[in-house]
């Protein structure tokens, strides 16, 4: 199958019912998304499938064919990170990193959707991605200073 990943095109020879998730780590060694769970409890494994956060672990090759896939390498460039990454660096949101790349996948699909969302459509939009390193307040709070950010451009 055909299949395009953060702007590039690659064939895949994969079976139908491959999860996205191996495709991207095991196939492309696009190893930003994170297995956590593999049942669609904990979020470290979301991307962006055209423009919309899925839980890549879910999303199967069959379903992809043509498909716009952008992962946490795809979403900003290290010389012009999205406004989300900007944040997360200055609110220091990390902490162990693992489910991180996911939280930001999820942030920047929110904000794509509503640009100025309150800490209830934050909570909301955010209760999926799991953090066993309870870095809840800084993402909320990262959030908000990205959709600042982004209003302002
Ligand atoms: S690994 Fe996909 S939601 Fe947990
Ligand atoms: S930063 Fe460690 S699990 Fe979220």
């Amino acid at each position: 199958m055909r299949l395009i990943v953060n702007g590039g095109t690659y064939e895949v020879d994969v079976e139908p019912d491959m999860p996205l998730l191996w495709i991207l780590r095991d196939e492309l060694n696009i190893t930003g998304p994170k297995y956590g769970c593999g049942i669609a409890q904990c979020g470290a494994c979301t991307v962006h499938v055209d423009g919309t956060a899925v839980r890549s672990c879910q999303v199967v090759a069959g379903d992809l064919e043509g498909a716009e896939v952008t992962t946490i390498e795809g979403l900003g460039q290290p010389r012009s990170l999205h406004a989300v990454q900007q944040a997360w660096i200055e609110h220091q949101v990390a902490q162990c990193g693992y489910c991180q790349a996911g939280q930001i996948m999820q942030a920047a699909s929110l904000l794509s959707m509503n640009p100025d969302p309150t800490d209830g459509d934050i909570d909301a939009a955010m209760s999926g991605n799991l953090c066993r390193c309870g870095t809840y307040p800084r993402i909320r709070a990262a959030i908000h200073a990205a959709a600042k950010k982004l209003q302002e451009v």
